[in-house]
């Protein structure tokens, strides 16, 4: 089990409120994400249900239990944090183990989770090397591996793969994806990786300054975002933003069009412009277009290549059924 309800929880730093109070529901098996631009609280969320940083008020409770007041050995969650903090002088073998020793399991039992976690995480030929022996990828599955043989009924990540390198990054978001797969527990991810999100996330918890601005599937918080927030945040390259008389043309103060939702041509279009930079990237290309004669620089991203580069004059032209509208607060209009 791992259902994890956060009940008007706040916390604050001294006189500042980083949370104000704050609900949320995290169901047994699913994978959560939490997104959000540096010192949106991510972290202290985090580590306000691991137990690690107490609530100013409200209550954090596991399986229907208040554990508000429990301390964070007990409360049967597992962290995974950014930095991976292995003790250096123990094998990996004796880093797995160290949360059951601690536990006082007996040895079987050790051995059996042990041979279990190196096999789910394929560390079993690194099992005697010591830390300085491994890659990041290899170290950060080791403090996984520490994590699962706790047999949590959540694991809680913090950042774990931005030390990583692009390609670990995406292994290990394959296999952490897997890991949930066949374990089916609970999981909150806390991250700033777009495609992390995207691809990892049964639902993405969107916070501002504490604030939950919305909380979906990944598909939901894309086609349907609640705000012009999270229609920004979501998407990557970002949702262009169109105020004044186009807008206004939509009915809404503000339209938002998502860079793939626009068709670019060098000869005709609703829009004209020119192109500043041009980022051939094979299997795509953004295209940032100036003097469109709306504020600021539109970026476009077509699939493939194409052939247009610095200087050239382009037209581009939205897809009329992908605009998305805002009003005067920035709210959805639908
Ligand atoms: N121990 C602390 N004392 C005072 N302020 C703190 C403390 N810990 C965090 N904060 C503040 O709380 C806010 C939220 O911090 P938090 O670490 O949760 O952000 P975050 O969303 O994880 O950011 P990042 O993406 O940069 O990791 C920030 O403004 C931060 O400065
Ligand atoms: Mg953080």
């Amino acid at each position: 089990m791992g259902r994890i309800q956060l009940e008007n929880v706040t916390k604050s730093f001294g006189d500042v409120e980083v949370i104000p109070p704050l609900n949320l529901t995290i169901e047994d098996g699913e994978f959560a994400v939490f997104v959000g631009p540096s010192g949106c609280g991510k972290s202290t969320l985090l580590r306000l249900i691991a137990g690690l940083e107490e609530t100013s008020s409200g209550n954090v409770i596991i399986d229907d239990e208040d554990m508000t007041e429990v301390p964070p050995s007990k409360r049967g969650l597992a962290m995974v944090f950014q930095s991976y903090a292995l003790y250096p002088h123990m094998t990996v073998r004796k880093n797995i183990a160290f949360p059951m020793r601690m536990a006082g399991l007996d040895e079987d039992e050790q051995e059996k989770r042990i041979t279990a976690a190196a096999k789910a995480l394929n560390l079993t030929d690194y099992l005697d090397r010591k830390p300085g022996q491994l890659s990041g990828g290899q170290r950060q599955r080791v403090a996984i591996g520490r994590a699962i043989v706790r047999d949590p009924s959540a694991f809680l990540f913090d950042e774990p793969l931005s030390n990583l390198d692009a390609a670990l990054r995406v292994g290990m978001r394959l296999e952490i994806s897997e890991m949930h797969n066949r374990m089916q527990t609970t999981m909150i991810y806390v991250t700033h990786d777009q495609v992390e999100a995207m691809t990892m996330a049964d639902r993405i918890v969107v916070l501002q300054a504490g604030v939950i601005e919305q909380v979906g599937s990944p598909l939901e918080l894309y086609h349907e975002p609640r705000n012009k927030f999270v229609a920004g945040f979501i998407g990557s390259p970002k949702m262009n933003f169109i105020s004044g008389d186009e807008a206004a043309k939509h009915g809404a103060h503000t339209i938002g069009i998502r860079p793939e939702h626009t068709e670019v041509s060098t000869t005709e279009g609703l829009w004209k412009g020119v192109v500043g930079v041009a980022e051939h990237l094979g299997s795509d290309t953004f295209i940032h277009v100036h003097d469109t004669g709306l504020a600021g620089t539109f970026t476009v991203r077509i699939t493939g290549d194409i052939a247009v580069r610095h200087g050239d004059t382009v037209y581009l032209t939205p897809q009329a059924d992908q605009i998305h509208k805002f009003d005067t607060e920035g709210l959805r209009v639908a």
